[in-house]
């Protein structure tokens, strides 16, 4: 059957069951994890290239270790709620390679982000340094390798590589993003706003 959005009057491909926006579970994930990972972006890049003091710097890494464990247990959940939960209905005026485009683009987001935070943590636990990742209420997260300074800088280069694919890639996503408010209006973005239906 044939379903129309309540919003902007496009044909939804599916049957009536399914809604054409995420739910709030699923928005509230999006949202808060996109939120950390450009704040991570920020951080790591301002960190590594444009912080001198050394206090500050030194500071500022540990703020970015600890928040990296926020990410670890919020995409956690994100993809295992993501394993469950049903996407909304796309509209049926989306062509078959932007469906696979998108995604294509999804996964390896999800991918990308789950490689930041592995190098992250093995460059860390291997670091001849002995600075562990600092929790709320003076804990730490365990190592998980001893001191190996190679394996510490090859993660290192890695998290900077996957940094920049990283941001290129969250750019397309967002030109994407754009593209359907803007010029397809088709309520794909939409889906991911808070509303009725
Ligand atoms: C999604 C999560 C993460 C994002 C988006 C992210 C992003 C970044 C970025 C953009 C840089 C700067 C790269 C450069 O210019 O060389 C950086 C550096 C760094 N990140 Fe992350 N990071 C994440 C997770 C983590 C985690 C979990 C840890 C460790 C627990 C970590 C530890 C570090 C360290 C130590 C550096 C500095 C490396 C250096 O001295 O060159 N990051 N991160
Ligand atoms: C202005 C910023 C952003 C906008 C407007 C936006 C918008 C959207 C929209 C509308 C969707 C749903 C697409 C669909 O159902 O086909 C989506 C999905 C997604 N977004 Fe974003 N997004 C933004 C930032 C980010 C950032 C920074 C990240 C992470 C790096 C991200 C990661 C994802 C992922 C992984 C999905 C796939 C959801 C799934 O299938 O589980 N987004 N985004």
């Amino acid at each position: 059957m044939r379903k129309t959005c309540p919003v902007t009057r496009v044909v939804m491909k599916g049957t009536a069951s399914r809604s054409h926006r995420w739910s709030a579970t699923g928005q509230f994930l999006h949202w808060s994890c996109a939120a950390l990972i450009l704040f991570m972006l920020g951080l790591g890049l301002a960190m590594v290239e444009w912080v001198e003091d050394q206090g500050q710097r030194f500071d500022l890494y540990q703020l970015h270790k600890s928040l990296g464990a926020l990410v670890f247990l919020l995409m956690a959940l994100r993809a295992a709620w993501r394993l469950l939960a049903r996407a909304p209905v796309l509209p049926e005026s989306m062509p078959r390679h932007e469906r696979v485009l998108s995604k294509t683009v999804h996964v390896a987001l999800y991918g990308l982000i789950f490689a930041m935070l592995v190098t992250g943590y093995v460059m860390i636990s291997a670091s001849p340094l002995p600075l562990p990742i600092q929790l709320p209420g003076g804990g730490h997260v365990p190592n998980l390798v001893a001191p190996d300074f190679e394996l510490s800088e090859r993660m290192k280069a890695l998290h900077h590589r996957i940094a920049f694919v990283l941001i290129g890639l969250v750019l397309l996503h967002v030109a994407a993003a754009f593209k359907h408010w803007l010029w397809d209006r088709d309520g794909v973005l939409q889906s991911m706003l808070p509303g009725r239906g």
